[in-house]
């Protein structure tokens, strides 16, 4: 182990951009090594580059969707060879496929967001648990959304998916204490690829609810990552942590 490196293996789902991306460059800049996943694998492929900064043996990428269970088994399986242990996971990858109220809504889309946001999270914890974390210990982070947290005209199938989210992590956290804390991450707006559509060509409206007069960046959100995986947050477990620029303060009027 050298001066830089932590001795911790993280493995952040959905990190070739955005959040992700910003999640494992605040564990790679403590000395962390990542597993980084994505569909996309030259993108994969740059980000690692990215974020290895010369230094290969640290970040290791595998390109795949995160509801296959297939490519679940390879992450896991891979990093085990890789590096021997799964310290932390970041359940990043989530997708929001359609915009609009649910009570009309196609079954088939509500399926596919809960299958890639909600049980390939419950999977690849379920795998990290099995690999490493039930006999040495670790922490878990669920990436839910300010949009779990209440009802919203946009966003509705997303939002159960996301609300599902922080209840994942309450009944992950009671079932694998004392040895691994899991906790979720709810951001408001944050700046990223994702989210574009809801501020694009009207930031500064957009910007006008958020008593911090900003909308979010990735590194905001892996602030708060690195703090939940790391032994300031040791007594802290099934918490929910909104990272919103203040937005929830607003009383509605
Ligand atoms: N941005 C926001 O305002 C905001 C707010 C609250 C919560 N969130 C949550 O934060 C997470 C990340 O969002 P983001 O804004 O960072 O999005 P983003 O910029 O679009 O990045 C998403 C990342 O995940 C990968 N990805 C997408 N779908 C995937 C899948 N099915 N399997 C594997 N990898 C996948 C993408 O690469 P590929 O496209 O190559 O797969 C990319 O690396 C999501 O769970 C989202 O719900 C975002």
């Amino acid at each position: 182990m050298t001066a830089q490196d932590s001795g911790k293996v993280a493995l952040v789902t959905g990190a070739s951009r955005g959040i992700g991306y910003g999640i494992a460059e605040a564990l790679v800049a403590r000395g962390d090594r990542v597993v980084i996943t994505g569909r996309d694998e030259d993108n994969l492929k740059r980000a690692a580059e990215a974020l290895s900064a010369g230094r290969p043996d640290r970040v290791l990428a595998v390109a795949g969707k995160a509801h296959d269970e297939a490519h679940q088994a390879a992450v896991v399986e891979r990093a085990m060879d890789a590096f021997g242990r799964i310290d932390h996971l970041v359940n990043n990858a989530g997708t929001n496929p359609v915009f609009g109220p649910i009570a009309e809504l196609d079954l088939s889309v509500a399926r596919k967001v809960f299958e890639t946001n909600v049980i390939s999270a419950l999977s690849f914890a379920q795998r990290t648990w099995r690999a490493w974390q039930k006999e040495n210990g670790g922490a878990i982070v669920n990436i839910a959304s300010v949009a779990g947290l209440g009802a919203s005209p946009f966003v509705g199938a997303y939002g159960i998916s996301k609300a599902a989210m922080v209840n994942l992590s309450l009944q992950l956290a009671h079932e694998m204490a004392p040895g691994v804390r899991v906790n979720s991450i709810a951001p408001a707006v944050v700046k990223t690829k994702f989210a574009a559509a809801l501020y694009e060509g009207r930031e500064a409206e957009a910007v006008a609810s958020y008593p911090l007069g900003r909308l979010g960046v990735p590194e905001d959100i892996g602030g708060a990552a690195a703090f939940l995986l790391s032994d300031a947050a040791a007594w802290i477990t099934g918490q929910t942590l909104v990272v919103d620029g203040g937005i929830l303060l607003n009383a509605g009027f």
